[in-house]
């Protein structure tokens, strides 16, 4: 169905990968069209409860927007394309259910930013992360001013973003860029038993706590406020009465969503 992706979905787990290993995953306009169209996927099938975005081969997450794209951009074509990449990492990022990178290799300029668009990173020992831009007289273009100052702070972001400089996975880890190194052999397990502990949770509180944590970091939106509302509307649910009927009965919760 896809050019440039494929897509497997198994125990309700959509994994993503990102499918150019030759090309060390760049992201050309097609591996976005199709990534919007396989996150699309993610928002309307109900089969899906997560995903798990990641690159093909053992080199590459993405090493970065394809560099061959941007010879002829005029500053408006280089705008258009600046937003059409916020339009479709802003969906990943928003998405009610979860969605996160399993990096496998380098993960440079979009490619560290589409991990940074997930919701929580997972990294293989051999995976390399950057924002080597700079090197190209460009600067990052897919939210990773943003992204990356949120995540590791405005002195680290900085110090990654004016040099260019790559941190391997360990230091990733130190860094809070990611949430876990393992062997690549492990990656991809590990992510999913991370995802399927999250299925056995209350799909609408996941989603919840996903805008809540967003809206610590939106300027337009109080999100103390945002917290209190959507606490408050757990109580509509019927797995808040189940999660706490379970709890009372000392057995395991069976949640439906609702
Ligand atoms: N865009 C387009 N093509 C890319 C690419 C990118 N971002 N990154 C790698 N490729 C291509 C290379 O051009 C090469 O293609 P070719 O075999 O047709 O010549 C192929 O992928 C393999 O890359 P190569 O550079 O030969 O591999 P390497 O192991 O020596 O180096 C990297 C790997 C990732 C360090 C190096 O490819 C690199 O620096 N890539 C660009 C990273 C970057 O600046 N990203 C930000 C873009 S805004």
């Amino acid at each position: 169905m896809y050019q440039t992706l494929s897509t497997q979905l198994e125990n309700n787990i959509l994994v993503i990968t990102i499918n150019r290993p030759d090309k060390m995953n760049a992201l050309n306009q097609l591996v976005m069209a199709e990534l919007a169209l396989a996150v699309d996927e993610v928002y309307g099938n109900h089969d899906i409860k997560s995903a798990i975005i990641t690159g093909a081969g053992e080199k590459a997450f993405v090493a970065g927007a394809d560099i061959s794209e941007f010879l002829t951009l005029t500053p408006k074509q280089g705008e258009e394309l600046a937003k059409k990449g916020h339009v479709i990492f802003q969906r990943i990022e928003n998405c009610p259910k979860p969605i996160i990178a399993a990096i496998n290799g380098f993960a440079l300029g979009g490619g560290c930013e589409l991990a940074m668009a997930c919701h929580f990173r997972l990294a293989s020992e051999n995976a390399k992360f950057g924002q080597p831009e700079v090197n190209l007289g460009l600067i990052p273009g897919y939210g990773g001013t943003q992204r990356l100052t949120q995540l590791i702070g405005k002195g680290k972001a900085l110090e990654l973003m004016m040099t260019g400089d790559m941190l391997n996975a360990s230091e990733a880890l130190s860094w809070g860029l990611v949430n876990h190194v393992v062997p690549l052999a492990e990656l991809l397990p590990k992510a999913k038993s991370l995802l399927q502990k999250i299925h056995a949770k209350a799909p609408l509180a996941i989603s919840r706590v996903i805008k809540c944590a967003h809206a610590a970091l939106d300027k337009d939106i109080d999100g103390y406020d945002t917290e209190i509302k959507e606490f408050a509307a757990c109580f509509a649910t019927k797995d808040l009465q189940e999660g706490a009927k379970a709890f009372v009965e000392k057995r395991q919760a069976n949640f439906k969503g609702e």
